[in-house]
């Protein structure tokens, strides 16, 4: 049901990559009245007019054909449309820094903890412990060894960050929890743009000097849920949602941060289960997160996390308990 926004939006995938780079009013012969016109027809990106046809610009902005060329050409030169060797992605790859959860069978299902460079999606029904992880992993980004003071934001949508759970957290990982405390920035959003505003703001702080190394959205898709209901409003959502996960695409590969994401799925076992992209926010959350993890509960208060999509791990489960210090490893 999804697949119609994905086509709408798909031109937005490679937005991130040039934002930064060129304003579609740096473009020739694109003055603000055009650039106006152009972002009221859906043009309003670099990238969406390097892709664009000529007859397309000539409708949208009311420019002549030989101008709507000139236009789509500099915005395909002023593109890093490019490739990079395979050794460049090497380079990259190697500053990609791992959080530990402090469980070694969960860290071992992710190849060493939670990595920086990338958005790791978490979901599962209520009380799967989410929350509790975002907790966890705002305690322990402070113990990344090559980060002079690493600082976790947390983004919280349902007003469950608890800084008393914090201090037991930092405690169970040998952190002065007043530290542990100053070093990550809570912000509650109120709605969906809210949050996404809270989002687009890291990037101030980043430049204020602050060594933001996790950005926490917890939840990531409530608001989007609560407030867009029913079919009519579904495109708008999905769009609104891509907007979101390319602003945390764009911080985890600018900056290497690892951005932490949660997201409720029903308890739909039957229906569920052969479909993890049930999870709300379907195929756009899942496309934009590089490592997804289903998060249920076990035996005995115990709980399973299924690594269920990853670039370079295999499919792999593995077994936990949240007790009051972080998390502690099924014997
Ligand atoms: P929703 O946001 O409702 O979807 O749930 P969630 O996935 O965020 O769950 P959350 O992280 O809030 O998990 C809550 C569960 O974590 C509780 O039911 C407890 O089982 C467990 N938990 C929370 N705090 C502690 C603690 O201090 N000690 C122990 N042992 N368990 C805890
Ligand atoms: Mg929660």
């Amino acid at each position: 049901m999804d697949a119609e926004a994905i086509a709408v939006e798909e031109p937005q995938e490679e937005k991130m990559e040039e934002e930064k780079e060129i304003r579609i009013e740096d473009l020739p012969g694109v003055g603000a009245a055009t650039a106006e016109k152009l972002t009221q027809a859906g043009f309003g990106s670099v990238v969406s007019i390097a892709v664009a046809t000529p007859g397309q610009l000539v409708e949208a902005a009311g420019v002549s054909e030989a101008a709507a060329r000139k236009i789509i050409n500099a915005a395909r030169n002023g593109m890093n449309m490019g490739f990079e060797s395979g050794i460049d992605v090497l380079r990259r790859r190697e500053t990609v820094e791992k959080i530990s959860t402090g469980s070694k069978s969960f860290d071992e299902l992710l190849g060493g903890g939670f990595e920086t460079g990338a958005i790791t999606e978490i979901f599962s029904e209520f009380g799967g412990g989410k929350t509790q992880i975002g907790h966890l992993l705002s305690v322990q980004v402070q113990k990344l060894k090559n980060e002079k003071d690493p600082v976790a934001v947390y983004i919280d949508t349902e007003n469950t960050f608890r800084p008393e759970r914090i201090v037991q957290l930092a405690r169970g990982a040998g952190l002065e929890p007043e530290e542990v405390l100053k070093h990550i920035k809570v912000a509650r959003a109120y709605n969906s743009d809210h949050q996404m505003l809270l989002a687009e703001k890291v990037e101030d702080l980043i430049r204020d000097g602050v060594n933001v190394k996790l950005v926490v959205v917890d939840s990531l898709t409530a608001h989007f849920r609560a407030e867009f209901i029913g079919r009519g409003t579904l495109a708008d959502r999905q769009q609104k949602l891509n907007k979101h996960m390319h602003t945390l695409l764009k911080l985890a590969d600018t900056y290497n941060i690892c951005v932490y994401v949660t997201n409720q799925v029903m308890a739909k076992p039957d229906m569920f289960f052969g479909d993890p992209t049930a999870a709300i926010g379907g195929h756009i959350v899942a496309h934009a997160s590089t490592f997804r993890i289903y998060l249920r509960k076990g035996k005995k208060g115990s709980r399973v996390a299924k690594l269920v999509d990853s670039p370079n791990l295999p499919e792999a489960e593995c077994m936990f308990y949240i007790t009051e210090a972080g998390l502690k490893d099924v014997a």
